[in-house]
């Protein structure tokens, strides 16, 4: 494939930048095109991964085929074989008619899985079928029925890690990853940042009927210095931001300091980055709530000891007594009551010792009370889905839970 074709791929898929891996990655795409081998995208999120199928699509003898997207994380796991493998009349519940499914669908073009990491462990082996066979079997029937589908997969998750904590088969992913193409990360595209930055800046510009944004020197030096953990997604984000916000439309490093998250941030909660896996990313968030519940109750009851201490200094110098009778606890026993060291993260299920006074006592059940983390959970969920119009697809994203989680706790807590 010579530069200039490869040139015309990417004006005609909108793909910008000029960083060796990814035009090698746009490569292997088109060379791979025309067969009928199964290709596994890998790649951080929001590093562009959706234009690949698309052009092995396009490129391919299936292009007047049907080419179906389906995002594997965002079909509840109830529904995910019927939809994907169709079902027959009355094959369960709510069955009503009978349904033929992506995989009959799209016999003769190509099926793109996204996050197919996410992929129930039954459905994955009915997936295995089809690809080593063609085969498969509609939910509720025993015919088995043949289908000519390409498959490219995508993910942004480790699926070496996933099967080796048992969520993924081995024997799919190796059957998936024939030819895999691997999507750089923006922070390893070198210059290609700034590129990108001027495309987004003029189709804001024109978006929004203004002058297009411009970077100073030392602006553009920060943009390429910073680690994009949310990638081209996020660049475009903060571009579109900055577009709006910024009355002046030259953006010199410490306006554009205002728009990049802290990069230790990244250091500070290393649970939230990276994790996809819903249980775990749960797990982890609710540590990190309750890090912040304890933090919480510890400054709670430090400010109820100071005032104690403040409430007994003035007793003991006689001052007027405005003090409520509460405070005039022995000091000691406060003192004592007070943990020695808050645990970082605490299980669950683990209570803390209840304080000996009163007083801290009083602390504890008002966090507890007024914070249960069910109703934090909730609400964090219910604002998000508020923040984002009620689509759920970037609500999960903003939570950092995957689409299927945020389905069942939207369920559980009834906010549908
Ligand atoms: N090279 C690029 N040139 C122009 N726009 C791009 C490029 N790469 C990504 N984008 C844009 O960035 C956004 C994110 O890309 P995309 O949705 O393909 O990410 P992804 O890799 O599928 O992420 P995820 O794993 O989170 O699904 C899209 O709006 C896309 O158009
Ligand atoms: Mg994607």
């Amino acid at each position: 494939m010579t530069k200039a074709e490869i040139q015309q791929v990417k004006l005609r898929f909108g793909i910008i930048g000029n960083n060796e891996a990814l035009m090698r990655a746009i490569d292997i795409a088109i060379q791979v095109a025309p067969t009928d081998l199964s290709v596994l995208i890998t790649g951080e999120s929001g590093v562009g991964k959706e234009s690949f199928p698309q052009i092995i699509h396009q490129y391919s003898r299936r292009k007047h085929g049907q080419y179906i997207a389906v995002n594997c994380g965002a079909i509840p796991e109830g529904t995910i074989d019927s939809e994907l493998f169709g079902h027959e009349k009355g094959a369960f519940t709510g069955a009503i008619g009978e349904r033929k499914g992506y995989f009959g669908e799209a016999d003769g073009g190509t099926i793109f899985l996204d996050e197919v990491g996410e992929l129930p462990m039954p459905t994955q082996a009915r997936l295995l079928r089809v690809l080593e066979t063609g085969e498969f079997i509609k939910v509720g029937s025993s015919k088995v029925e043949k289908t000519n589908v390409r498959i490219v997969a995508a993910t942004n998750v480790n699926l070496t890690q996933a099967i080796a904590d048992g969520r993924f088969r081995e024997d799919l992913y190796y059957r998936l990853n024939t030819v895999p193409i691997q999507v750089p990360a923006l922070r390893e595209r070198g210059e290609d940042v700034v590129l990108l930055f001027r495309k987004f800046a003029s189709d804001f510009a024109e978006k929004y009927r203004m002058p297009a944004i411009q970077l100073t020197e030392d602006a553009k030096q920060l943009l390429l210095a910073y680690s994009w953990p949310g990638n081209v997604r996020q660049l475009k984000n903060i571009t579109e931001q900055i577009s709006i916000i910024e009355t002046n439309r030259e953006i010199n490093a410490s306006i554009l300091k205002n728009y990049l998250p802290e990069q230790n941030n990244a250091q500070r909660l290393p649970a939230l980055f990276g994790v996809k896996n819903e249980s775990k990313s749960f797990e982890s968030e609710r540590e990190i709530l309750y890090q912040v519940l304890f933090d919480m109750r510890q400054d709670v009851t430090e400010l109820k000891k100071l005032v104690h201490e403040i409430m007994t200094e003035r007793a003991a110098v006689g001052s007027p007594a405005v003090t409520p009778a509460a405070y005039y606890t022995p000091a000691p026993a406060v003192v004592a009551s007070v943990p020695a060291a808050v645990p970082t993260i605490i299980h669950p299920s683990v209570k803390p010792a209840p304080a000996m006074d009163d007083d801290i006592q009083d602390t504890e059940e008002y966090v507890e009370e007024s914070l249960s983390l069910d109703e934090v959970e909730k609400e964090m969920i219910r604002k998000a889905l508020e923040r984002h119009h009620g689509k759920r697809k970037s609500a999960a994203k903003d939570l950092n839970i995957s689409e299927r989680t945020l389905y069942r706790k939207i369920k559980e807590y009834g906010l549908d």
